[in-house]
């Protein structure tokens, strides 16, 4: 049974096909209004999510689908102790497609390990979240055209940071690409990430600690917040959370055409004002999102059928 757990689940080619396919959602949306008539998508969400479960959840409407949502681990059987694996098998006797978020990662693994039914991950603790990575990806393609020869800059919290770990997964398929991390010293990109995909590929990258420095060169500037609950302490968190504050002072030292991303929740790492600015993609990256997760719940549920 194929699930998307992590990015390198799909290929490019796969990645191009569902930007196809989104692309023509946007195009013909009564086309795809009964799609997935008769077909239920499960969210089971154990950790806190607005804009990821409801994404799915519009999506399989938008579909003509139904949803059965599991909302917190406290009103689960989770909370009476029953494992991943079991979950995952007795929900795959209600539903053709799970989207899961689980605090522990690996734990969407485990689930598609034992369901009989698809199984994407929404995002697994501070490891990875492939299906932001496509609304991420989308939304770089809509803005910028394709994704050779881009120097993006990612900034935050660059160690718990599971969407650019994906993320970074993702665009380092590509030729050409530049990356610049900016992260306070220890918040840097966890060394998994760096020799997995951007040492293996041979991609130039530079870390520094200064956004002022970055700025410039930057055609992509993906902004994300400190991730407070993966914290053992919360002295560290203050310290570290107003790190990176994006302004539209600094913002004049930008390209003109630079696209601005963050994956929401935004807390204090763009200030609103930066929200007037055309440059400033965030909300439609949670527009895009929702066609991409439209197109992968095709892809997999086609899949399945065969
Ligand atoms: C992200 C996540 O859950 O990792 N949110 C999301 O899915 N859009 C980013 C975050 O929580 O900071």
């Amino acid at each position: 049974m194929r699930s998307v757990i992590d990015i390198p689940d799909l290929s490019p080619a796969e990645i191009d096909e569902l930007i196809d396919t989104a692309q023509d959602i946007i195009d013909h949306p009564a086309a795809y209004a009964d799609r997935c008539r008769g077909k239920k998508l499960a969210t089971l969400f154990f950790e806190p999510s607005t804009r990821t479960r409801l994404s799915f959840e519009a999506a399989m409407y938008e579909l003509g689908g139904a949803v059965l949502s599991v909302t917190d681990a406290a009103s689960s059987s989770a909370s009476k102790g029953e494992s991943v694996a079991d979950t995952a098998k007795v929900i795959s006797c209600y539903a053709d497609i799970i989207a899961m978020r689980h605090p522990k990662e690996g734990a969407a693994l485990v689930a598609a390990n034992n369901a009989t039914v698809p199984v994407i991950n929404a995002g697994d603790g501070g490891h990875c979240h492939p299906t932001q990575t496509l609304a991420d990806l989308f939304t770089i393609f809509r803005e910028k055209g394709g994704f050779s020869g881009l120097t993006v800059g990612l900034c935050g919290d660059l160690k718990f940071g599971r969407t650019v770990h994906s993320l970074i997964n993702a665009l380092s398929r590509y030729d050409g690409m530049n990356f610049v991390l900016i992260s306070p010293e220890e918040l840097k990109l966890p060394s998994y990430v760096k020799e997995e995909s951007l040492k293996a590929r041979g991609l130039p990258y530079r870390q520094t600690t200064s956004l002022e420095d970055a700025m410039p060169s930057l055609d992509v500037l993906y902004m994300t917040r400190v991730q407070r609950e993966r914290f053992f302490n919360e002295e560290d968190y203050l310290r570290l959370k107003d790190s990176y504050i994006l302004t539209p002072q600094k913002l004049a030292a930008a390209k003109s055409d630079l696209c601005i991303m963050h994956p929401l929740p935004r807390v204090n790492e763009i200030s609103v004002a930066v929200d007037r600015d055309p440059r400033a993609c965030y909300f439609k990256q949670v527009l895009y999102g929702k066609y991409m997760r439209m197109a992968l719940i095709l892809k997999l549920l086609a899949e399945a059928a065969i």
